[in-house]
């Protein structure tokens, strides 16, 4: 049986960066109250590139980092929650943009769990033998379901892409274990671009909600509590220590939330990688920029164990150790 080794990193985020002063002359708000609630000072906005387009991108870097011929490429998985239309997916959009035509291409919807789900499903894929070389991305548009007159929330997201190759190897332990969970109960809680019925045959009364809405309290609740959860029980069916950690990627939402997983895990906070400030929350897409960002920074060391850990909209949560 092969394991799933992270081959290759790499990011994209559009040009046009908005700063939280930027925001100010839109809403009332200001620099202070973002960063010392949210962390960010900065989030990347696209110009028109769809989800798509920024997953290209960083597939482009992927194949030259790595070397691989894009038809050498068995799978592509995207997390989104942005995608570029209902149909096609936005992977067999990437698939034809970079000539893979030996893929077979899906997305995965899980809001910010999406890029730890998809990892999830492309391990399973390598150690049951059907792929060996699997782009996994996570990208988002989230500006484009915003709403920008609503201060309590658009001044948290940001969009960009990341993504990894994921290829079989003998040698790397790759994904060691993983920890998902769901519960749509509470689903409501964090909903975003509901499909809205208004056809000759039913007359909606309701009005269409084209925009990302959150009861922020309880996410955040919720996300301070079920990931140290998810965390411990990783490593326990892992049988690693936390010392054994070299770091820790969460999905980046908010730094305090980030502050409070790590006293709960009784973990130093500089084992927490964190980018919040430049970024903003980019949804799926958050865990594999801080990768990337990560790998180009040296701080990805072979051998090293690596949590990496998502929460949001479903509500999903799950982590999963690697060894890089
Ligand atoms: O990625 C998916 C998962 N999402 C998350 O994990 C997000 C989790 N939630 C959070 O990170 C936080 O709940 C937020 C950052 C969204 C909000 O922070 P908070 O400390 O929970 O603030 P709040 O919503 O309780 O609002 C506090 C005050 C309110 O004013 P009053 O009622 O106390 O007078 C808000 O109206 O802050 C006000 N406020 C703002 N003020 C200036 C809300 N947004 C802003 C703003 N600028 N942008």
């Amino acid at each position: 049986m092969y394991n799933s080794e992270i081959a290759a990193y790499a990011k994209y985020l559009p040009p046009r960066a908005v700063t939280n002063d930027d925001l100010s002359l839109m809403v009332e708000t200001n620099d202070e109250w973002i960063r010392t609630r949210t962390g960010i000072s900065t989030r990347h906005i696209t110009t028109g590139e769809t989800a798509s387009d920024l997953c290209v991108k960083v597939a482009e870097e992927l194949i030259e980092k790595s070397g691989i011929s894009p038809l050498e490429i068995d799978m592509i998985i995207v997390a989104t929650i942005t995608p570029d239309f209902a149909t096609p997916n936005t992977a067999c959009l990437v698939q034809a943009a970079i000539g893979a035509d030996n893929a077979f291409a899906f997305d995965v919807s899980a809001a910010c769990s999406g890029f730890v789900y998809a990892m999830s499903v492309a391990d399973k894929y390598i150690k049951c033998g059907t792929a060996k070389n699997i782009l996994v991305f996570g990208s988002e548009v989230l500006s484009a379901i915003t709403d920008w007159t609503d201060r309590s929330s658009c001044v948290l997201f940001g969009d960009g892409a990341g993504g990894v190759l994921v290829k079989a190897s003998e040698s790397c332990a790759g994904v060691i274990a993983e920890d998902i969970h769901s519960n749509g109960a509470d689903g409501l809680k964090l909903t975003g671009n509901s499909l809205h019925i208004d056809t000759p045959f039913f007359d909606n009364d309701k009005e269409k909600q084209p925009y990302l809405w959150m009861d922020g309290r309880a996410i955040f609740t919720f996300a301070t509590k079920k990931v140290p959860q998810s965390v411990d029980a990783l490593l326990e069916k892992a049988g690693v220590s936390k010392d054994d950690v070299a770091y820790v990627v969460p999905h980046q939402a908010n730094y305090r939330i980030v502050e409070a997983m790590a006293k709960r895990l009784d973990m130093p906070i500089e084992k927490f990688f964190m980018n919040i400030d430049k970024c903003g929350n980019t949804s799926s897409a958050s865990i594999p920029i801080a990768l990337a960002e990560m790998d180009e920074q040296g701080l990805l060391k072979k051998g090293d164990k690596v949590v990496l850990t998502g929460f949001g909209g479903g509500l999903t949560w799950g982590s999963l150790l690697i060894e890089i």
